[in-house]
């Protein structure tokens, strides 16, 4: 009999058993970690950050452009997140005692960047790019929710490939347009209306959608939809090869 199982054959046995025993645990693991990964965070769900930082106080209360924080978002495919010099522009003078800004301060002191958590992120075989979709004027709102009334930063878009196809199969309905300022580019507009938002000033229907997060959609009449399409043409939007695989996986 001892013949038959050769030597080694025990421990292989012994092997596949503990493979065998530790597999769920594998699974459950790895299920875990992928469900854990910031493309799966959930919508609408505010993450643990190492301060609580808001975008409601520091954006619109006190009127800091977007760009002043995220300086890759209009010239580039990322937009960043600020170092800490930034923070301490104000923060070395201001709440400097706070116990809400420790980890800006450690950081500060130790020459280490904070750790924020990813709250928005696409797998690495997808290509994205901010700087083209802000240079058509698609307003951040639209796809980050409304980011100019949170008090802590949550996802407000599920980012999934259907969605972004949504859009690319007809921006015409999603282009921000700033009625009262039409002088200023797409891109200029885009910022133009947290100004807004921090001046109080008055808001179309269509601003008061995107305000509140909800997705910026002109309504579905000729009127609109000729204008949709006008803006278009206006800014060069090519929508002919905006479906094709090779524009988002290359
Ligand atoms: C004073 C600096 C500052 C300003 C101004 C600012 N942000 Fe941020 N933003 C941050 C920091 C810090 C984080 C990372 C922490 C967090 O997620 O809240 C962040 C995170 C974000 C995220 C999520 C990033 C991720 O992990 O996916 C989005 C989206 C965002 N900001 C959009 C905006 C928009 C839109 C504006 C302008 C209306 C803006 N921010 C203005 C500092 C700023
Ligand atoms: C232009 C100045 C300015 C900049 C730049 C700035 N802040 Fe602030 N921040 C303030 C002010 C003013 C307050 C005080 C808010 C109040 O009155 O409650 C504040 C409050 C805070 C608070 C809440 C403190 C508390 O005790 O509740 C946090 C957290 C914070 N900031 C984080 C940051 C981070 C992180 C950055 C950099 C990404 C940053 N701030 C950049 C001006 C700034
Ligand atoms: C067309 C949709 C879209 C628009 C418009 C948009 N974003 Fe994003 N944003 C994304 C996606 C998708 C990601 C995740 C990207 C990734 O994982 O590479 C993201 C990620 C981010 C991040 C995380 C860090 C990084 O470098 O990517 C920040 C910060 C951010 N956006 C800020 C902004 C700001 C500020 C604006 C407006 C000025 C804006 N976004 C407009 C879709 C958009
Ligand atoms: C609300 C509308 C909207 C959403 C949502 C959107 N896009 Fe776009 N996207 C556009 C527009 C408009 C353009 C510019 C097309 C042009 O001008 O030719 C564009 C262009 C692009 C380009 C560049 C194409 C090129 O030819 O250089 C890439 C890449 C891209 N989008 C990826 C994405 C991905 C990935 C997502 C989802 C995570 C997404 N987009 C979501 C509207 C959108
Ligand atoms: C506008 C951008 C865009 C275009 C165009 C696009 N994709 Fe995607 N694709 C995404 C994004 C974002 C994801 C990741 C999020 C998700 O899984 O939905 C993705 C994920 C995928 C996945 C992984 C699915 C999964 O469940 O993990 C496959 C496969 C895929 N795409 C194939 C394609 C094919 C084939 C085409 C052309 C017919 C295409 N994509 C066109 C944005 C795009």
């Amino acid at each position: 009999m001892a013949q038959i199982f050769k030597p080694g054959m025990n421990t292989l046995c012994t092997a596949s058993i503990f493979a065998g025993a530790a597999l769920p645990f594998l699974v459950l693991f790895t299920g875990s970690r992928i469900t854990r990964s910031p493309y799966n965070n959930k919508v609408d769900n505010p993450l643990d950050q190492p301060a609580p930082f808001s975008h409601k106080h520091h954006a619109i209360e006190l009127g800091i452009d977007c760009r002043f924080c995220h300086t890759g978002v209009e010239t580039q495919a990322h937009a960043g997140v600020p170092a800490t010099e930034v923070c301490m522009t104000c923060h070395s003078q201001i709440w400097t005692n706070s116990p809400n800004i420790e980890a800006i301060r450690k950081s500060w002191e130790t020459n280490t960047p904070v750790q924020w958590n990813k709250v928005n992120a696409v797998p690495d075989f997808v290509y994205f790019d901010h700087s083209i979709h802000i240079a058509r004027g698609v307003n951040c709102n639209n796809c980050h929710g409304a980011i100019n009334r949170m008090p802590i930063t949550w996802k407000g878009r599920d980012l999934r490939m259907m969605w972004c196809l949504s859009c690319h199969e007809d921006p015409s309905k999603f282009l921000y347009k700033d009625e009262k300022h039409p002088e200023l580019s797409p891109r200029q507009q885009v910022f133009n209306f947290y100004k807004k938002l921090a001046k109080g000033e008055e808001l179309t229907p269509e601003e008061e959608q995107l305000a509140l997060g909800e997705e910026q959609r002109m309504p579905d009449d000729e009127n609109h939809r000729n204008a949709g399409l006008a803006q278009m043409k206006d800014r060069n939007v090519n929508v002919n090869q905006l479906k094709d695989c090779y524009v988002c996986h290359h």
